[in-house]
């Protein structure tokens, strides 16, 4: 090789490495900026956009979120398992969280900001984080109920009363992280049998099995039904909002709850903006943000300040809810709901 050949080649090699070079530093600088997330969210609409906004704005991660029921969510998931094309689930009783996890369909992932939670409100694994507490109840429509002359239901067996066939509404626990609360709540209080049984007689009272469980409480409110099986934080909501004749009352004998979940889609598109978003979640900041607009749940953070609105709920009976078992047997548990009610 003679040395003008010699030098050529190796000016050439030095030019590649420096190119080469140039682009992986000119990609970790767009890598910072380029940062985006897509989230499937069980929330409230205005409670998603929200969080989104103040996310994008702390972090600059630019996202993007669908608002969907659990079941929905769940389903989805599913579906994109082989692609992905979220990387959060974001809200929704975690009961959904516990099958997706269950399925291999969610990412381990343990916030340094878990340390801020009881034990009680995150997964001992590590596929979810407890964000919110909400309480299930009936959502009445005061006025249908004076005249009708009946007192809103204060015990399950009080939804049975003639006084409210056909005036019932849930959501259909199959999509509905809330119904499903709300039958999984029934079952471990009176035993499979005699819950599904129950679920069967009640079924008779429904007006519209709803997609999603906010709608109960929301068609109680503009006086479509006399009774919303929601989470009463709902109500509160829709009554804050105008509705004004709703009136919220909890099963005597004890109702079940919901722990609000978070967690990361297995082989998301964003794995390293989805553990920014369940950081942020995590913070007193962003758990207080839900009460700006109108979302009255508990909260999980040790330091969050609760919604002053959620007071009214805090005398609420609530049962030992066994959310491991409920994840776990909600495919089957629905499935015998759907079998129960035909
Ligand atoms: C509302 C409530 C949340 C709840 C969610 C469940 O957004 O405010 O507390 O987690 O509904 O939705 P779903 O449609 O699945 O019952």
């Amino acid at each position: 090789m003679n040395k003008k050949r010699l030098l050529a080649l190796t000016l050439g090699a030095m030019m590649s490495v420096t190119l080469f070079a140039g682009c992986g530093k000119k990609e970790a600088a767009s890598e910072k900026k380029d940062l985006k997330l897509t989230i499937y969210c069980g929330l409230m609409e205005d409670h998603m956009v929200k969080a989104v906004k103040e996310f994008e704005k702390d972090t600059g991660v630019k996202t993007e979120a669908v608002r969907m029921s659990s079941g929905e969510i769940l389903g989805r998931i599913r579906a994109e398992k082989e692609n992905p094309k979220a990387s959060i689930w974001f809200g929704g009783p975690a009961d959904g969280l516990v099958q997706g996890a269950e399925e291999g369909l969610l990412e381990k992932y343990v916030s340094p900001n878990a340390k801020d939670l009881a034990d009680k409100y995150k997964d001992k694994d590590g596929y979810w984080s407890g964000i919110y507490v909400g309480y299930l109840g009936f959502a009445s429509n005061q006025k249908l109920l004076k005249e009708k002359g009946v007192e809103a239901p204060k015990t399950w067996d009080d939804l049975l009363k003639p006084e409210f066939k056909g005036q019932v509404s849930m959501a259909n626990p199959g999509s509905s992280g809330t119904a499903y609360t709300a039958l999984a709540t029934v079952v471990q209080l009176m035993g499979e049998e005699k819950g599904l049984d129950y679920m069967k007689k009640l079924h008779k009272q429904i007006k519209t099995y709803e997609k999603s469980g906010t709608a109960p409480a929301r068609l109680a409110g503009q006086g479509e039904v006399m009774v919303g099986i929601s989470f009463l934080h709902d109500g509160i909501k829709y009554r804050e909002e105008g509705m004004k004749d709703l009136i919220m009352t909890a099963p005597s004998e004890g109702t079940g709850y919901e722990i609000g979940a978070v967690g990361i889609i297995k082989g998301g598109p964003d794995q390293e903006a989805a553990k920014k978003f369940v950081d942020w979640c995590l913070t007193k900041k962003a758990q207080e943000l839900g009460q700006t607009v109108g979302s009255y749940q508990f909260l999980t953070h040790k330091d969050a300040q609760p919604p002053k609105l959620a007071e009214e709920l805090k005398s609420t009976k609530l049962i030992e809810y066994n959310l491991d078992w409920a994840g776990k047997n909600r495919s089957a548990l629905v499935e015998k709901w759907n079998k129960a009610i035909k």
